[in-house]
């Protein structure tokens, strides 16, 4: 468990995407230096991290772990640019620094989040310790995942919901899968899908980490400061966003975040995992306050 050391896990997978990035960004023009600069400040690398956690758990060796731990970064870091552009969010700071539109250009921004896509693509797809069969099969994958019924379809509702007067607790959860739940199921089921197990325990949990992580997201926009989550606070509401502490208020999201880690849990009970690294991990994901 190299990786999975604490203290490590930082370096280690700064150091792996720095050589990575190296390796397929030479020419240093504009667009690779931008996307080096948004990949450099260090967010907290939930998804990397939970490939390498249920990888450990499935006894899955870290090199087959590696490439897609990386694009889930990439990706994840992608939708941040875009998500901060002046036409969506329209926010100045991310991770502590200004963000990349601000850094560089509009324009930039736009045109690196799209290289960071393909790129994420690109190194599924030509990762030898994988088999040819599961490269196809992890892209395709997170293809469905990003993609017009994903993260893009949860991005855009999240924009239009602005615009609406009445947006129910359901479209609401479903937005929050679609724009984030998804892209974390993902980092979970992909190395399931590696080694091959069947459990809809997995699955189950999946989901509730990933819809959650998104309400715990809302909860601190309210309640976190500018300094401690290095990006702009109070902006929802601003905003008009339709986020579940904005529409239902904090004390009902409190308790349907609740609702989602009690079934977290009990997934981990059935897949015989509540001792591992991983069930620590996730209960720190559910106290979070950045
Ligand atoms: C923020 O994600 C945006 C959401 C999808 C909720 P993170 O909270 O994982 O951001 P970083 O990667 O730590 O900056
Ligand atoms: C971002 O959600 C979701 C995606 C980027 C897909 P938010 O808009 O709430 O994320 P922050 O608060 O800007 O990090
Ligand atoms: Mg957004
Ligand atoms: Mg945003
Ligand atoms: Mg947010």
């Amino acid at each position: 468990m190299t990786v999975l050391n604490k203290e490590n896990f930082e370096v280690s997978l700064q150091n792996r995407l720095n050589q990575k990035l190296n390796s397929l960004l030479k020419n240093k023009n504009i667009i690779e230096e931008s996307i080096s600069y948004a990949l450099s400040n260090p967010g907290k690398r939930v998804r990397p991290l939970l490939i390498y956690l249920v990888g450990d758990a499935l006894n899955i060796p870290e090199r087959k772990l590696d490439s897609i731990a990386l694009a889930s970064e990439i990706i994840h870091t992608y939708s941040l640019v875009h998500d901060d552009l002046p036409c969506m969010d329209d926010d100045d700071l991310r991770r502590g620094k200004p963000t990349l539109h601000k850094k560089y250009s509009e324009s930039t921004a736009v045109l690196a989040g799209d290289a960071m896509q393909t790129l994420a693509i690109k190194i599924i797809l030509e990762d030898e310790n994988l088999s040819n069969e599961n490269r196809v099969k992890i892209a395709s994958f997170l293809l469905q995942t990003i993609g017009h019924e994903g993260m893009i379809l949860g991005q855009d509702q999240d924009i239009r919901f602005e615009e609406k007067l009445k947006v129910s607790k359901d479209e609401i959860i479903e937005m929050n899968r679609l724009k984030t739940g998804l892209l974390i199921e993902f980092c979970i089921l992909a190395p399931i899908l590696i080694s091959g197990t069947k459990n809809d325990a997995w699955q189950e949990m999946a989901t509730s980490v990933g819809i959650s992580f998104q309400l715990i997201d809302d909860l601190l926009d309210l309640e976190e400061s500018e300094e401690n989550l290095g990006k702009a606070t109070n902006k929802d509401e601003q905003k008009n966003k339709k986020s579940a502490p904005i529409v239902v208020g904090i004390i009902d999201t409190q308790k349907e975040i609740k609702k989602y880690e009690d079934k977290t849990m009990e997934s981990l009970v059935k897949l015989g995992l509540n001792s591992h690294p991983l069930a620590d991990y996730l209960q720190d994901l559910y106290r979070r306050r950045k």
